[in-house]
């Protein structure tokens, strides 16, 4: 069966399902039953592109990889270039909408909106943003269910690592009495290079140039991205509704090599550990770096790896570690919700 896709906002992400599914398109039908065919793409600085028989994914490939956006994308008749997010999302006839742009920490803009419309129009959604569904995700729950769509998220925590789908299907059942982890691929990235002896500016450049920072790489650094991981966690796991200001927050960014030397020396390594805790106020969160005992298997976690740890009141804890971010991986993700969306799977 054929799923028409729209992707929405074309940075590293978006290219990376377009590549995954360039290259094995082809087997993932064979093995799914399912053909992703993506007949539109819009972007705010490389242009968009709608052909309602389908793009030609190499071609897409390869005009972004020559010049930098879908200007060199050979014309083709019924082709339609230049739609906006929004037209792009009411009038391509796509079953489902990749919503793939940035991570607005501020107010979830403007992917909140395009979730909105792709909703109310009673389009699926599968989305890496963590804006929306960290900001409102109760709201857009209800909206797909008032109009019979489905919103698929798996890829806003622990990218490619399937973590959300293994907390509401696999772990279903338990009660979850807290979490705890590393969930921000960056930092920890960036604190094991600075181990390594790199300094913070050079260990943040090749983090960026690797895919793994937020556009705004504030948002890594300084805990925000944690932050908003514990937000949809929250909302999506534990059933509870929390604000930013529920997650107390700090960051990497003026931790010294001489701070990492003496926790090694203390027999620790520093790392961001992002946790959700009941406490007699409710639900509380924190985001802080913090010298993990080389005796916690999360002092182990290095490079852009992340790890989380469910804390189950009949499985016990339940740990899960894998990629934390990365072109492949995170579009990978996407390709989870699309395969899901196509089985009429969580
Ligand atoms: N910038 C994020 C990280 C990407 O480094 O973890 C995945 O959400």
């Amino acid at each position: 069966m054929s799923h028409k896709l729209a992707l929405v906002g074309f940075g590293t992400v978006g290219q990376g399902l377009v590549e995954i599914l360039a290259e094995k398109g082809a087997e993932i039908e064979r093995e799914t039953g399912s053909a992703f065919q993506v007949v539109a793409i819009t972007d705010t600085v490389k242009g968009a592109l709608y052909d309602p028989q389908g793009l030609d994914l190499v071609g897409v490939l390869e005009s972004v990889k020559e010049g930098g956006s879908l200007v060199g994308y050979p014309d083709r008749p019924g082709l339609i270039r230049g739609w906006d997010s929004f037209q792009t999302i009411s009038d391509t006839g796509a079953d489902t909408i990749v919503e793939a742009t940035f991570t607005n920490v501020e107010d979830g803009q403007p992917g909140l909106d395009h979730v909105r419309r792709a909703l109310s129009l009673g389009k699926n959604v599968v989305t890496t943003n963590k804006g929306p569904i960290a900001l409102a995700y109760q709201e857009l729950k209800e909206l797909a269910q008032s109009y019979g769509a489905r919103l698929l998220f798996e890829g806003t925590v622990m990218s490619g690592t399937p973590v959300l789908r293994m907390a509401s299907s696999a772990l279903a059942g338990n009660r979850i009495l807290g979490v705890r982890g590393i969930l921000n691929g960056t930092s920890n990235y960036i604190l094991t290079r600075m181990e390594d002896g790199l300094p913070f500016d050079a260990a943040l450049a090749e983090a960026q140039k690797l895919g793994y920072a937020e556009a705004n790489p504030t948002s890594d650094v300084d805990g925000f991205d944690a932050q908003y991981k514990l937000l949809i966690l929250a909302n999506t796991v534990l059933g509870e509704t929390l604000s930013r200001d529920d997650i107390a927050r700090t960051g990497i960014r003026d931790i010294t090599p001489d701070d990492l030397a003496r926790a090694r020396a203390d027999g620790a390594r520093y790392k961001l550990i992002a946790s959700l805790e009941w406490t007699a106020s409710g639900l509380k969160g924190r985001v802080a770096r913090e010298p993990v005992p080389l005796t916690d298997p999360l002092s182990g976690i290095s490079g852009a790896v992340n790890a989380l740890t469910f804390r189950c009141d009949l499985s016990g804890d339940v740990t899960m570690v894998g990629a934390g971010a990365g072109r492949v991986e995170t579009g990978y993700a996407l390709l989870i919700d699309c395969i899901n969306l196509a089985r009429r799977q969580i």
